[in-house]
């Protein structure tokens, strides 16, 4: 390596400045002081004993909270478990590798002037070369302990991420079910009724003034297995505008009631709650990454990264004045995914 100066990437002549050169090498405790070295090969192996601790309890804590479609009360410590896992995995490699750098490896300071991208065949040959001075100056195989560590963590890490994914892999995925939400139809047969989320109290349509937006739920969810799911895809946002605005197509003009309308609160993006109306300009926003949606022509979106305008929920007025779904919605809910049809 050389300190001296590359001719050609030097700046104007009148603009240089004097190379102050590398700092005189200052020995470190190791260097000298073989005690002090082993005593900074056991804080690197105790690092990655660390991660390794931290891995095997991220799996551990895995299964012993488990989460499924149907229960999800672990949720909260299988996360936790999970990230801090995870978290602690990481770091103790990362430490580890650092420490062992400042207090174990070559510390000899070097230059390299910068050059062409790709090197010639001997400057090639010379890294090849340099990667085995690397590994031979970090000492791995006079150290057998850390050999060891190293591998035993690194073996272990990528485990915090396969264990979950192949814990995944028999879960349901049948997409089919976000093709129907609750506003199918109630259980009796009779209507399924537009309710204030979360009271479930039914809403008459001379509730609804303009300028609100309303959270709606179908009226009389059944809390039994599912119900948390199938609150989450049938999630509806209701709002009244002057009826003369509504952009209605001829087969739509009967899913509004009085300028009422009512879409699915999903957004077609990646699922995020709808929950900003702007009642000026009759948009409605995703929070997650700004998507808006035109509430006046079916819910199109004017901005952002959403492809496909909010599935819109036909809805009518029964003879005492309440709301209630005509049927499901006319599309399915939530983003897109690769088996939903038009
Ligand atoms: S989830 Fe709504 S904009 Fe991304």
């Amino acid at each position: 390596m050389s300190t001296q100066p590359n001719k050609e990437l030097s700046a104007p002549e009148g603009t240089q400045f004097e190379n102050p050169g590398i700092a005189p090498h200052r020995p470190r405790l190791g260097d000298e002081d073989a005690k002090a070295a082993k005593r900074s090969e056991r804080q690197v192996a105790v690092l990655f004993t660390i991660s390794i601790l931290a891995t095997i309890g991220a799996i551990v804590g895995y299964a012993v909270y488990p989460v499924s479609a149907t229960d999800a009360s672990n949720l909260r410590m299988n996360t936790l478990v999970l990230g801090l896992g995870l978290g602690l995995g990481m770091l103790g490699i990362g430490v580890a590798a650092v420490h062992w750098a400042k207090t174990l490896m070559n510390d000899h300071e070097k230059v390299e002037e910068r050059h062409a991208q790709r090197g010639d065949d001997a400057t090639r040959e010379r890294a090849v070369e340099m990667l085995r001075e690397g590994a031979a100056d970090s000492g791995i195989a006079r150290r057998p302990l850390l050999k060891g560590a190293l591998g035993g963590a690194l073996a272990l890490a990528p485990l915090s991420f396969l264990v979950p994914l192949v814990g995944n892999l028999g879960a349901d995925w049948n997409v089919s079910k976000f093709r129907h939400t609750a506003w199918a139809g109630a259980p009796d047969g009779g209507p399924r009724y537009l309710a204030t989320d979360p009271t479930n109290r039914r809403l008459k349509a001379s509730e609804i003034t303009r300028g609100s937006m309303f959270h709606i739920m179908p009226w009389g969810l059944p809390e039994e297995e599912h119900y948390l799911e199938e609150k989450a895809k049938a999630v509806v946002i209701l709002m009244r505008v002057d009826p003369s605005i509504l952009k209605e197509p001829e087969d739509r003009k009967e899913w509004s009631y009085d300028g009422i309308v009512a879409y699915s609160k999903v957004c077609t993006h990646v699922g995020c709650p709808v929950a900003l109306y702007e009642q000026q300009t009759h948009h409605v926003l995703c929070p997650c990454h700004q998507s808006t949606f035109d509430i006046t022509d079916q819910a199109k979106v004017v901005f952002g990264p959403a492809k496909r305008p909010l599935p819109q929920l036909p809805i009518a007025v029964d003879d005492e004045g309440y709301l209630y779904a005509q049927h499901d919605f006319n599309e399915p809910v939530g983003p897109s995914y690769w088996e939903r049809e038009r």
